[in-house]
């Protein structure tokens, strides 16, 4: 065997110890439906019956960054480690203060992480936090033993790109970041898929400079509801078995499903499709909407405060997004 062929044999074997998990909304407050019906011709019930959301918060005077900062900073304190350990940092984001520099950048100067450590932002819409939980993972092993957790966040300000003239857009996402502070280890084992397709890229998107070139908006969201619907009851299920395939266990092994919470709609299709316990399937997007990346890390946390999350356990996350991209991963607690 070379030694290529043989880091590749025992690369499944090495596992993601989760240290601690963080999270920060906007300080303005919640933001009820019924604040919605104000901006668009829509109703709490319409809302509520078509997806579980009861509110969502929008941040006013804060941007991104001071989201991040914040849940990053919770992370790594109930975690219990320093600036100078971590040798990674990603966020996974879509909404951006800035085009350039990203937001693990500005985290870098902010926390004071090292200045030669790994730092930046990845794009995969609302799978981008399973997409930086693996990246992470293959990056931590040529961090310096001396750096060895990596600080992972998804971390989002869709208020920024919303038309709140669309009804069939607004009414659904909301701010928030999530982080996860992470280590490499052979007692917690791990495994992932990630990827991507594009039947039509204006199912599902964000205009930007393309756009403003061609004379439309950029920095709005489009999308066509019914199709991503339908793409999501796919993707999920399928992605859900094929983590499940390859660990080799059933769904009745799993002691929690965190799906992308977009839909309250969505995740019930998936539990009737699965023949699964819906108490399985853990959903907290009645309070927050749609957050896109934050929105698994957010579940874990939220999880992690409820007490639900116990040393050993099986989680599966699964998360989908604009690209099409998808994510899914067992993660063990
Ligand atoms: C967006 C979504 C909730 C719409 O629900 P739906 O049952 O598919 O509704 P439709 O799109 O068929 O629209 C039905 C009607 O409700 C209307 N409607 C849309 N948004 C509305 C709102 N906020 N309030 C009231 N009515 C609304 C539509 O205009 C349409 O009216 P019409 O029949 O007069 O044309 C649903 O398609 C969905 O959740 N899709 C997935 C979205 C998603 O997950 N996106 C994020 C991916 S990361």
């Amino acid at each position: 065997m070379t030694k290529l062929e043989m880091l590749r044999a025992e690369w499944p074997h090495i596992g993601l110890k989760f240290l601690g998990v963080g999270h920060a909304l906007p300080s303005a407050g919640a933001v009820p439906n019924t604040y919605m019906e104000r901006l668009v011709d829509t109703s709490d019930e319409w809302i509520v019956s078509r997806t579980g959301i009861k509110e969502r918060y929008f941040c006013a005077e804060q941007t991104n960054i001071e989201l991040a900062q914040a849940a990053a900073e919770e992370a790594m304190s109930r975690a219990g480690i320093k600036p100078e350990q971590v040798g990674v940092c990603l966020v996974a984001t879509f909404t951006p203060d800035r085009m350039s520099p990203s937001l693990a950048c500005m985290l870098q100067e902010r926390l004071g992480l090292p200045q030669d450590s790994v730092m930046f932002d990845l794009n995969a819409a609302c799978a981008g936090f399973l997409y930086g939980l693996q990246t992470a993972r293959q990056l931590l092993l040529t961090a310096e033993p001396t750096r060895p957790y990596a600080l992972v966040l998804g971390s989002e300000t869709p208020s920024r790109v919303m038309d709140f003239t669309d009804r069939n857009t607004c009414v659904l996402f909301g701010d928030a970041a999530a982080a996860a502070v992470v280590e490499l280890s052979e007692e917690k084992p791990y495994l992932a898929i990630c990827g991507s397709r594009t039947d039509n890229e204006n199912m599902l998107y964000c205009s930007g400079l393309a756009d403003q070139q061609q004379g439309r908006p950029g920095g709005v969201v489009h999308m066509q509801g019914q199709e991503v619907f339908r793409f999501a009851v796919d993707i999920i299920p399928h992605s859900i078995e094929q983590v499940l395939a390859r660990a080799n266990l059933q769904l009745a092994d799993i002691d929690h499903v965190v799906c992308h919470q977009a839909n309250n709609r969505i995740i019930s299709h998936v539990v009737k499709k699965m023949h699964a316990a819906p108490e399985q399937f853990f959903i907290n997007l009645q309070h927050y909407g749609n957050t896109s990346s934050a929105s698994i890390p957010l579940a874990l946390n939220d999880m992690w405060e409820q007490g639900l999350l116990k040393p050993g356990q099986r989680i599966i996350c699964v998360g989908f997004g604009a690209g099409f991209t998808w994510g899914a991963c067992l993660l063990t607690w």
